[in-house]
């Protein structure tokens, strides 16, 4: 399927689960349906990150996805996802490594291997050996292959997402250890912004299969997202991926035994 279509389909349903009673429902007009998101067009600069690419398809980064300066992606990350300033700084900060001061980021710089780009990715590919940069493209086999993991049936919860990183490590190259705690902390990312606590549970959380589609396939905003109250700050994050390693210790140690 075309990931326009599933773009479509995926829209409809948004909007079918937002309206309780089916008697309220009318079909939605194409501005409802797409609000300000627009995929990337050819000329369109995207990155391997699925929240950046996100927020450059809804134009709340640049839609070409370029020229974008560190202090604007600083601030747009605590204003448009809700990240404390802790916690936006410390993303930003390792850029001004391939970002001369005072310049500006194309998206697809962060296409460069090894830099943050890694290998064992949950939806795109390894880069070939000896490349310099990875494809920007989703594999949305992959996309496919992580949805199924989900325990539920309905989400991905933090240990849903340790074993998608179990089988992605598995089936690429090692990764260093600095680029094996990017890895691990990118789920525990999209679980604190996107996600929702599970009940009874202090550290775990659950992302719903549609807003995982949408963040992961198709670089789109979930319907109806809104940021956190409260800024989603460093011991948050740092709460969120010490439950995912230990759910991977945990299943890894379950897989041998
Ligand atoms: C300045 C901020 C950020 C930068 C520079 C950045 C950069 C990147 C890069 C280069 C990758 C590719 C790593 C790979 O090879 O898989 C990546 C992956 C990822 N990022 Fe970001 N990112 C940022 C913020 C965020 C935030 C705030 C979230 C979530 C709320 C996020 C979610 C993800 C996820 C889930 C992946 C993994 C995708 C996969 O495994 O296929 N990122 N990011
Ligand atoms: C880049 O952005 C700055 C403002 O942030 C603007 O003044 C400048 O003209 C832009 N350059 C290009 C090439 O778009
Ligand atoms: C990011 O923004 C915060 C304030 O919003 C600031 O304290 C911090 O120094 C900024 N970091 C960088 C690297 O620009
Ligand atoms: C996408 O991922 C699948 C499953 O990991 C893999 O078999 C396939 O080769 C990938 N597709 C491309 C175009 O690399």
């Amino acid at each position: 399927m075309r990931s326009s279509t599933v773009a479509a389909v995926l829209s409809v349903a948004g909007l079918v689960v937002a309206h309780s009673n089916p008697r309220d429902f009318h079909p939605p007009h194409m501005a409802e349906l797409f609000g300000s998101w627009r995929p990337a067009g050819e000329d369109d600069s995207r990155s391997p990150c699925p929240l950046l690419n996100t927020l450059a398809n809804e134009g709340i980064l640049p839609h070409d996805g370029k020229n974008i300066s560190i202090a604007t992606l600083n601030q747009t990350l605590q204003d448009a996802i809700g990240l404390g300033t802790d916690l936006a700084g410390f993303l930003v900060a390792p850029l001004s490594a391939i970002v001369p001061e005072g310049g500006t980021l194309n998206l697809g710089d962060l296409l460069l291997h090894n830099f943050i780009e890694h290998d064992a990715s949950l939806v795109h590919d390894d880069v070939a050996e000896g490349e310099k940069f990875a494809s920007p493209k989703t594999n949305w086999t992959k996309v496919a292959e992580v949805a199924l993991l989900s325990s539920d049936g309905m989400s991905l919860s933090t240990r849903d997402f340790a074993q998608a990183r179990i089988i992605a490590e598995k089936r690429s190259r090692a990764l260093d250890a600095q680029h094996q705690s990017v890895a691990d902390g990118e789920p525990a990312f999209v679980l604190k912004v996107f996600g929702n606590p599970i009940e009874g549970d202090a550290t775990a959380s659950k992302i719903s299969l549609v807003d995982f589609m949408f963040l992961f396939g198709l670089n789109r905003l979930p319907i109806g997202f809104t940021k956190k109250d409260t800024p989603v700050n460093l011991p948050t994050l740092q709460a969120g991926l010490a439950r995912l390693m230990a759910e991977k210790a945990a299943l890894s140690q379950q897989a041998s035994t």
